[in-house]
């Protein structure tokens, strides 16, 4: 009974052999760190990586490929055969999201990743020093890297910054965090602090924000203005004397003549 039962499963193993068979050989299968599929590696920064890829189920010697990204990496002669080693040294943040592929040279469709997920503590950058004219606007922009993201916070004067939601404003991407101040009081002159929790580490990072007081702006236009009516009225009045003036000339030269005479 039992036989009977187990018989038919054989008889289907043996004709899916045999039906792989003409093919000249099974499928081969690539293993990365013996991994058959493609994976994600976590590694902190600094460290190296090795990555080792194998064949398997293969009935004749195999050359294999290591790419980073769609960048052949050049092996050394007989790091390529049947296994194949590639260490990533020093491992960086900007090897963040890097992906590494191991194919097989007679069929490059088989083939496993690796997708490093590098974590690092948070990284910030910015322009730490600031100044700006009261009533005009401003913005600081704390650059931030981390990995895992990182929970981020305004701090003014070492206390939580209490935001006025008509002239704070927080800006969060994946990359920055941005704390815009529009129309600028004295009041608002002081360090502010970025920073930046991972659940590796906590950092902080400066920015000072100096005040400047009000420049009175010198009105050009009304001086122009004046300038031309000034000059306009003397022109004017010149112009309307100009008879007078010219009558007193002539009287005088009469009266010269006068005494000439
Ligand atoms: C690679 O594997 C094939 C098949 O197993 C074998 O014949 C060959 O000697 C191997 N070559 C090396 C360099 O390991
Ligand atoms: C390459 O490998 C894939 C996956 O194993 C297979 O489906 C395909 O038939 C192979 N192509 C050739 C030309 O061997
Ligand atoms: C990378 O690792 C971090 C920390 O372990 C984790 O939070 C994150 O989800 C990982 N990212 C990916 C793409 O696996
Ligand atoms: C903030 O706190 C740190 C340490 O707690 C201190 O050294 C620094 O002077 C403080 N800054 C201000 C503006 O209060
Ligand atoms: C905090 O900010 C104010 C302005 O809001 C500034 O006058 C002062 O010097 C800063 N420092 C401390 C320790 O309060
Ligand atoms: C304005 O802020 C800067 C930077 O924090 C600080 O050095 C300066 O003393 C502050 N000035 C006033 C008047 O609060």
């Amino acid at each position: 009974m039992v036989w009977k039962i187990i018989w038919p499963l054989q008889a289907c193993k043996l004709f899916l052999v045999i039906l792989s068979l003409p093919q000249g050989r099974t499928s081969s299968v690539l293993t990365v760190n013996g991994n058959t599929e493609n994976y994600v590696l976590d590694t902190p920064s600094g460290v190296q990586a090795s990555l080792e890829c194998a064949v398997q189920n293969h009935i004749r010697e195999e050359e294999l490929l290591w790419y980073r990204e769609d960048g052949r990496v050049d092996l050394k002669t007989g790091n390529n055969i049947n296994t194949s080693s590639v260490c990533v040294s020093s491992i960086s943040e900007k090897d963040n999201g890097v992906r590494f592929t191991c194919k097989l040279q007679s069929n490059q469709t088989v083939s496993v990743s690796v997708m490093l997920n590098v974590t690092f503590p948070p990284l910030l950058s910015g322009n730490g020093f600031q100044t700006v004219e009261e009533d005009s606007d401003v913005r600081l922009v704390c650059n931030v890297k981390s990995n895992p993201q990182a929970q981020m916070t305004w701090y003014k004067n070492n206390s939580t910054l209490i935001l006025e939601k008509d002239r704070h404003q927080i800006q969060e991407t994946t990359e920055s965090f941005q704390l815009s101040i529009t129309k600028v009081k004295k009041s608002d002159n002081g360090t502010y602090t970025c920073m930046a929790s991972s659940s590796l580490k906590t950092e902080t990072m400066d920015f000072h924000l100096v005040v400047l007081d009000k420049v009175p702006v010198v009105p050009i236009e009304p001086i122009i203005a004046a300038c031309v009516v000034v000059f306009l009225t003397l022109g004017f009045g010149l112009l309307a004397r100009r008879k007078r003036i010219m009558k007193l000339c002539m009287k005088k030269k009469d009266r010269n003549s006068d005494t000439a005479l």
